[in-house]
């Protein structure tokens, strides 16, 4: 079975890492308001983030003395490392004055403005701390995630959660999955090396911020009864792409460049508000974004409908990239009858700490 480094002199595991098949991802309030709490919470975290993403217990399962309470909650104890890993987040609020982390602020971390269409509840927004738990075994994620969440009593607690069932975009080498919308999600997904140091990595900040992302947290619910009912021709002009090949509309393979400028009789064959057209980087400058999304489910909600969507998440090197997309998309893209935007959130994910510190480290020094 598989297992990542966390420490490392490069990136944080989890944002060009071949992307595992389930996640959970958790964002939390630091409610300690002194800062060496948070410093030891960031040194704990790595200390079991590290073990865990070797497979390994966090302490003892079975702690000698009847009375004594577990370390690691067991869970996970005989599986294997499942290709797990965790990658922290830091968000905007954590560099108010509180900490005294002002001056060590990465250059565009804020909150994201208002953008069109939003609809966002705030008890699935926001949070000071954000982890994103990925493995190829669903227990081993959750596992992870609620150790963590243990470690933080007294000094952060949990704001919202998210369960990913199935991943919903591709890596370099990856075949394409697909979405709750049934069409394929990754294929013009960033994979070359050369687009990560472009449009990932950050490395015109302060030293500690090089080499780490911002992440962009989406929660998007989907209407699925409403979508499902649609007809096959409306689902293919609303992604531009056909569905069960995944090729642009006028190409004939998944692959196949998108031809923009094909026309059948007056119209584009790939209509303009589809969302490739709207989203593809030869429309907006030439940007950019690497997407390593989640199918997500909350079971029904309270009238019996399916409550699921797509936990998108991006990470890019500015902010402004995603929020020039998403108010292109959030005015115009013929998603928008099937979608809404009901959480979001935006975090910092540094690089991955040497051997022998821990994630953050920096800040403190
Ligand atoms: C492409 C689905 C939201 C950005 C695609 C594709 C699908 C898809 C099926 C075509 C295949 C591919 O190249 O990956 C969805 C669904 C969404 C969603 C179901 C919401 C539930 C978003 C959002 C953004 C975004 C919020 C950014 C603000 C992109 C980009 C592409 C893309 C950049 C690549 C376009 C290209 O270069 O051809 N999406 N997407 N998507 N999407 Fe989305």
């Amino acid at each position: 079975a598989r297992s990542h480094p966390f420490y490392g002199q490069g990136h944080q595991a989890g944002i060009e890492t071949e992307q595992q098949r389930y996640s959970v991802y958790m964002a939390f309030d630091v409610t300690s308001p002194v800062a060496s709490d948070l410093q030891v919470l960031l040194a704990r975290w790595s200390g079991a983030i590290a073990q865990m993403m070797k497979g390994l217990p966090i302490g003892a399962v079975e702690p000698e003395g009847s009375s004594a309470v577990a370390l690691d909650t067991g869970e996970a104890y005989d599986l294997s490392p499942a290709s797990l890993t965790v990658t922290v987040g830091f968000g905007p609020k954590l560099f108010d004055d509180r900490f005294g982390l002002a001056a060590k602020r990465p250059r565009l971390l804020a909150d994201l403005p208002d953008l069109p269409s939003d609809q966002l509840q705030a008890d699935l927004s926001g949070g000071d701390l954000s982890l994103q738990a990925c493995a190829d075994d669903p227990q081993v994620a959750y596992h992870a995630i609620r150790d963590l969440v243990r470690m933080a009593q007294g000094v952060a607690s949990t704001r919202w959660t998210v369960l990913g069932f199935g991943r919903a975009s591709a890596g370099k080498g990856q075949s394409t999955p697909r979405n709750l919308m049934g069409f394929k999600d990754g294929t013009r997904n960033i994979k070359d090396a050369a687009d990560f140091d472009r449009f990932v990595w950050v490395d015109d900040d302060q030293p500690w911020t090089r080499g780490g992302s911002y992440q962009i947290v989406r929660k998007i619910q989907m209407n699925i009864e409403t979508w499902d009912a649609a007809g096959i021709g409306d689902q293919q002009d609303v992604f531009g792409r056909t569905k069960a090949v995944g090729a642009p509309l006028g190409g004939k393979k998944e692959f196949d460049a998108p031809d923009f400028a094909k026309r059948s009789g007056d119209a584009p064959v790939i209509p303009v508000t589809s969302h490739v057209a709207l989203a593809a980087h030869e429309n907006n400058g030439g940007v950019k974004i690497l997407r390593r999304g989640y199918n997500y489910t909350d079971g029904l909600n309270r009238y019996g409908q399916l409550d699921a969507g797509l936990l998108f998440i991006a990470y890019v090197n500015d902010p402004q990239h995603f929020i020039a997309l998403q108010t292109r998309l959030g005015r115009v893209d013929r998603l928008n009858e099937y979608i809404q935007h009901i959480g979001s959130g935006v975090f910092f994910t540094p690089r991955a700490p040497g051997p022998g510190r821990y994630i953050g480290q920096e800040l403190f020094t």
